[in-house]
C-alpha cells in the first residue's frame, strides 16, 4: 500500500473525521472511471455532497483496481433523477439511482443513510427491514452503518480529500479487517457479514481482528437463518473473486461451513478442487454457477458413486441428483443450472469409466463435452490415477474433431422412403 503520511488515531473518540488532503494520499482522478467522475462533478456543481464510497476508495488506497465506482450523496434519489436524464431509480430494499451510460456502463448513486432509532421503527415486522435500509442520514451516519472500517472510507470530489470517520485508514495500513461497532451486534443484525469477513480477509490478505473471530465463534449458528438469496449471491462472489477454496477452508475452521452448505459433504479434495477452479478464474475464464456447483459436489459424487465399467449411468444420475437437489432447493437455484451441473458430474463419470462404452461418439460430438473435459482436467490434477484414461480421451476428442474439420466425409445420402400409394378407396 502506498504510504499514508498522516494517520489520526481513533477518530471515533472525537466525533471528527480524519481528513487526508490530496497531497497526503495516493488517489488520483486518472484512476477513477470517467463516468463516475462525470456523476460526481455534476452532483457537486449542483451544490450536493458527492463522494466515492465503499470498495473503490479502499481498493484505490491499496493500489488495486476497483471493480466498480459507487457514489454517495446527500441528494435524494428523486433529486438525482432530475439531474440526470439517463437515471433510473431501482431497488425494493434500497432506493438507488442508476445512471446508465453507453456500452452498458452504470454508476450507482446512493443517498447517505443511517440506522434509525428504536423509536422510529415501524411496528409491522414486514416493513421493518425495508424501513431500516431507507432512512436518509449524513455522511458520518452513512459510514457507521457500513460493515468493516476499510469499507467506510470516502473520497470527496469537492477537494479531492479522503475522509475517514471510523478508523479505516489505520486498519488499511495495519492490514486488519475490523468491524464498525460491536461484531456480536452487527452479526445479529446481518449474519451475512460473517461470510463477508472471511471473503475480504482472503481477497485482500488481511488479518481478521480477534473480536470478529470470537463473535463468529459465538454467532456462527445464525448464518443459516440469513436470506438464502443473499447467501447465494455471496457464495458466487467468492468464486468471482477467486477465493472460494480459501474461504471454504476458513469457514470450516470457524464453524460456518455446515451453515452454508448443510447439504453438501465436504471432503479434503473439495477444497483442492475449489482452489483449482479459483485458479482457472484467475486466468480470466468466466465462472458459471453450474461449474461452481459441480465443483462443490464432485468429490462427494465420486466417493458415493465408485466408478466401474459395469456401473450404469442411471446409478450415477441418481447419486448426482441426490447431492444437488437439496442444495438447489435451499438456495432456489434454477433447474437449468442444476441440470448443467449434473451434466458436468455425469460427464466426469463417463470419462472416469474409460473409453469403449456405448454412446461414446455421440458424447464426443456433443457441444457441451469440451466443458466436461476442462472440468475433468482439474479433477485429474487431484486424482492422478485417472491421467492415463484422460490422455486416451483427449486423443479420441482430437481425432474426432479432426474428422469433422479436416477431410470431411461426403455427406450421407438420406434414403427416401418409397412413396406410399394413394389409398385405393380415394
Ligand atoms: N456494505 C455493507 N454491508 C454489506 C454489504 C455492503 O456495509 N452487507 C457496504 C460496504 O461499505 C461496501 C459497499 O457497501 O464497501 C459495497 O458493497 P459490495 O459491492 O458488496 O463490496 P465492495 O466493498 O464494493 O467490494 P467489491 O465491489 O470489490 O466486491
Amino acid at each position: 500500500m502506498p504510504e499514508l503520511k498522516k494517520i489520526i488515531l481513533d477518530p471515533e473518540d472525537s466525533g471528527v473525521p480524519c481528513v487526508l488532503p490530496r497531497a497526503e494520499h495516493c488517489i488520483s482522478r486518472n484512476q477513477i472511471d470517467e463516468h463516475a467522475l462525470k456523476v460526481l462533478y455534476r452532483l457537486n456543481r449542483q451544490g450536493h455532497m458527492a463522494y466515492l464510497v465503499g470498495g473503490s476508495v479502499r481498493d484505490l488506497l491499496l493500489g488495486r483496481t476497483p471493480k466498480d465506482f459507487d457514489v454517495g450523496t446527500d441528494a435524494t434519489p428523486n433529486q438525482v433523477k432530475t439531474l440526470f436524464r439517463n437515471c433510473f431509480l431501482v431497488g425494493r430494499r434500497f432506493r438507488l439511482a442508476h445512471i446508465r451510460f453507453r456500452g452498458n456502463l452504470l454508476v450507482e448513486v446512493a443517498t447517505f443513510r443511517r440506522n434509525p432509532d428504536e423509536s422510529e421503527l415501524p411496528e409491522n415486522d414486514d416493513e421493518h427491514f425495508h424501513f431500516v435500509q431507507n432512512v436518509f442520514g449524513d455522511p458520518r451516519e452513512d459510514a457507521f452503518r457500513r460493515d468493516f472500517t476499510i469499507n467506510a472510507l470516502f473520497y470527496n470530489i469537492d477537494d479531492f480529500s479522503v475522509i475517514d470517520h471510523v478508523g479505516g485508514l489505520k486498519d488499511l495500513e495495519e492490514r486488519t479487517l475490523r468491524m464498525i461497532g460491536d461484531p456480536l451486534v452487527r452479526f445479529e443484525e446481518d449474519p451475512v457479514r460473517m461470510l463477508r469477513a472471511l471473503e475480504f480477509s482472503a481477497r485482500l490478505d488481511f488479518t481478521i481482528d480477534d473480536e470478529i473471530i470470537s463473535a463468529i465463534d459465538q454467532r456462527s449458528h445464525l448464518l443459516s437463518s440469513a436470506s438464502s438469496a443473499r447467501l447465494r449471491e455471496e457464495i458466487m462472489e467468492l468464486f468471482r473473486h477467486r477465493v472460494a477454496g480459501q474461504v471454504c477452508e476458513m469457514a470450516q475452521l470457524y464453524g460456518l461451513l455446515d451453515q452454508l452448505f448443510a447439504d453438501i459433504p465436504f471432503l479434503p479434495q473439495t477444497f483442492e478442487l475449489l482452489k483449482l477452479i479459483d485458479q482457472r478464474t484467475a486466468e480470466g475464464k468466466p465462472i458459471r454457477e453450474s461449474l461452481a456447483l459441480a465443483g462443490l459436489v464432485l468429490p462427494a459424487f465420486f466417493e458415493r458413486c465408485p466408478v466401474e465399467r459395469s456401473q450404469h449411468i442411471n446409478d450415477a444420475l441418481a447419486v448426482a441428483d441426490k447431492l444437488l437437489r437439496p442444495h438447489c432447493l435451499t438456495y432456489s437455484i434454477a433447474q437449468g443450472i442444476r441440470c448443467e451441473a449434473r451434466d458436468l458430474l455425469i460427464g466426469c463419470f463417463r470419462l472416469a469409466r474409460g473409453r469403449g462404452l456405448k454412446g461414446e461418439s455421440r458424447f464426443l460430438r456433443h457441444p457441451f463435452t469440451p466443458q466436461i473435459f476442462e472440468f475433468f482436467a482439474l479433477w485429474c490434477q487431484i486424482d492422478h490415477s485417472l491421467n492415463d484414461k484422460f490422455a486416451n480421451w483427449l486423443g479420441a476428442l482430437a481425432s474426432d474433431a479432426g474428422e469433422h474439420t479436416g477431410e470431411r466425409k461426403s455427406p450421407r445420402r438420406r434414403r427416401r422412403r418409397p412413396r406410399r400409394k394413394a389409398a385405393m378407396s380415394s
